[in-house]
């Protein structure tokens, strides 16, 4: 579906988002020659700064992120052109006579306000626009992660943002499923017959969901410190993956059939109480090491670090679905940063064959395994176990692989790049909804009481290792390990 003219609103203009990410992702749609003529991106931020001034912002900046062999000087200044600078204070009404001034004000237009900034002012920002007039009904509002730091704060974000623009109106972002690989395992499972029958307790052993960073907390202490693993990365991104593996077929792909297939699994997840969280749940914080070879420092010897701090940067645990299709399946979540490698990705197991009829115990099989992978390398690999080529019958196993960038040549989409398209055409699908966003922190509030009390603390783990032993031992009481535990050395 082709654009039509847009006001794209920044809020936090001259943040890190919108220069790494947002403001890159719009000049790859100008590159793709998808931006309709009347095609706007305003820029607003506090700096009491000139068109001139921000536009050399991005230029230093912004365009330090865009790699692509196609920016020339003319298209470059072409995109700049569309872009407006406008400077106001988010939290102040007075000022947003200047945005008015700057914003079309014709009812045709999409309008869109993405709030790339701390969630407390989120109401704030909405209460204004209302205020003056600019929360049309043609209007949607993009809400940034952290969307709250508990369920009362994303309750609270939830009614207050909910006071000015309706449901349908609101994207809440959870950049993950804007990746390929994601929206990929929903044409894997709903898209041919094969998995379906399989995706189930009777066939599956266990699931296994990773997003592994090598890189360290760097600049972000300020936030990253009152936030930890389990807000920055677990209740989103790892549950959004959780319930896309996990869901019922929805009827469609439109937006509230799936989302309430996620709400669904969501509102299944076991609760954990005291004790079942002491076996199941692992928290850990790195210490100095070495990650590709180069020393890194621990944690609280990271610039503006608490020398104290207690905050989290790994998080494992095993999640139980109560469901008719999952039940006695674990599923092992996990997530850190300062690991041994980069990696997102989701691994299904599937159970030992029942029995052999081959001169090779069952155990001697090793278990089919279908490996979707987010990132690097995306990808599908299934493990099945093959003939050695001879004399005899001796089974190995052998993989099948879908390399996605060898077969399907077409340019890739970075996730916010996606995710802003859906949002200009208001499409809901890939976003969250606000009880899906309240399900989600439900779950994982008793998780974060418990770690508030003072004598639970983190477990040291060394930089570039996978986390704390304790994490092994986890999962190895299932008599199961991580995938990267069960593969053959090289
Ligand atoms: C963000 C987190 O949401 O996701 C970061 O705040 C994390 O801490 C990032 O590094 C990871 O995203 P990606 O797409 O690089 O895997």
């Amino acid at each position: 579906m082709a654009l039509t003219d847009f006001d794209l609103v920044l809020f936090g203009g001259s943040g890190d988002l919108a220069m790494r990410k947002l403001i890159p992702a719009m000049f790859a749609r100008e590159l793709a020659n998808d931006l309709p003529p009347g095609a706007r991106i305003i820029c607003v931020a506090r700096h009491e700064w000139g068109q001139e001034d921000f536009i050399q912002a991005v230029n230093t900046n912004a365009k330090s992120h865009i790699k692509n062999p196609g920016l020339t000087p003319e298209l470059w200044q072409k995109f700049c052109e569309r872009i407006v600078y406008v400077s106001l204070n988010a939290v102040d009404a007075k000022t947003y006579q200047n945005l008015k001034d700057a914003l079309r004000p014709d009812p045709n237009l999409v309008r869109v306000y993405y709030l790339a900034t701390p969630p407390h002012i989120f109401s704030r920002i909405c209460h204004n626009l209302n205020e003056v007039g600019l929360a049309t009904s043609n209007s949607r509002v993009v809400l940034e992660k952290p969307l709250g730091r508990d369920l009362a704060s994303a309750k609270q974000i939830n009614a207050e943002v909910g006071q000015v623009f309706s449901e349908s109106q609101i994207f809440r972002i959870d950049h993950y499923l804007g990746k390929e690989t994601v929206q990929n395992l929903l044409a894997l499972r709903f898209g041919n017959v094969l998995f379906e029958p399989l995706w189930r307790r009777e066939w599956i052993s266990d699931v296994q969901i990773t997003i592994a960073e090598q890189l360290g907390v760097g600049n972000r202490m300020g936030y990253y410190d009152t936030s930890g693993a389990l807000r920055d990365m677990l209740q989103n991104h790892l549950l959004q993956l959780l319930c896309i593996v996990a869901m019922e077929p929805p009827t469609s792909i439109a937006p509230d059939a799936v989302r309430d297939a996620k709400l669904q699994v969501l509102r299944s997840l076991k609760r954990f109480t005291p004790t079942t969280l002491a076996q199941n749940v692992v928290r850990g914080q790195y210490r100095a090491g070495h990650v590709r070879g180069v020393a890194v420092p621990s944690y609280r010897d990271e610039p503006d670090a608490p020398a104290h701090s207690r905050t989290e940067t790994f998080v494992a645990l095993k999640a139980e679905i109560d469901s008719w299709r999952w039940a006695g399946v674990p599923f092992f979540l996990r997530t850190g940063k300062r690991m041994a490698d980069s990696l997102a990705e989701i691994v299904v197991r599937f159970k030992t064959i029942p029995h052999s009829i081959f001169n090779q115990p069952t155990g001697s099989f090793q278990p089919n395994c279908l490996v979707i992978r987010l990132q690097p390398d995306e990808g599908l690999r299934m493990n099945l176990m093959a003939k050695t080529p001879g004399d005899g019958m001796r089974l190995k196993p052998a993989e099948l692989e879908l390399d996605f960038r060898e077969t399907f040549k077409s340019p890739r989409m970075e996730a916010y790049e996606r995710l802003l398209l859906d949002v200009l055409r208001g499409q809901l699908t890939l976003f969250m909804r606000g009880d899906e966003l309240e399900a989600a922190w439900e779950w994982v509030e008793p998780i974060l009481n418990n770690w508030e009390q003072e004598e639970n603390v983190p477990l040291p783990y060394t930089s570039g290792t996978w986390g704390p032993a304790a994490a092994s031992a986890l999962i190895g009481r299932d008599g199961l390990q991580w995938r990267e535990e069960a593969l053959p050395e090289d």
